[in-house]
């Protein structure tokens, strides 16, 4: 396992099963900002946790950001749903505007986050 400068190893492939997510945290410019990487039909993304309608967490706390029916990423404060895969809003408050994206990688099995 090598790390490349200014990357974060989020975890292994395993520990996100389809449909799942897990979350991180790192430093920037002095302040901590949270992120989680979701596992969409075979694809890893990743997204800074600030919802682009007002700049709040999606879940509350929970790790809970996919829509009961596993199609969106969801906002769970004023329902605001997300493209897992591009990040875009396709409905609620925020409509077109994208998540922050954090680049993605897998090596070895492993989950890398770029935190530039
Ligand atoms: S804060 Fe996310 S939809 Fe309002």
């Amino acid at each position: 396992m090598v790390l490349k400068k200014r990357e974060i190893l989020v975890g292994k492939v395993q520990e996100i099963p389809s449909g799942r997510s897990k979350k991180f945290s790192f430093k920037k410019e002095g302040d901590t900002l949270e992120a989680f990487v979701i596992h969409y039909k075979g694809n890893f993304y990743a997204y800074l946790n600030r919802c682009r309608h007002v700049s709040l967490p999606l879940d509350f706390g929970d790790n809970d950001f996919f829509s009961s029916d596993g199609k969106f990423l969801s906002c769970k404060n004023h329902g605001a749903l997300y493209s897992p895969e591009s990040g875009e809003c396709v409905a609620g408050p925020c409509y077109g505007s994208f998540l922050e994206t954090v680049p993605v990688e897998v090596r070895e099995g492993n989950i890398y986050c770029s935190i530039r």
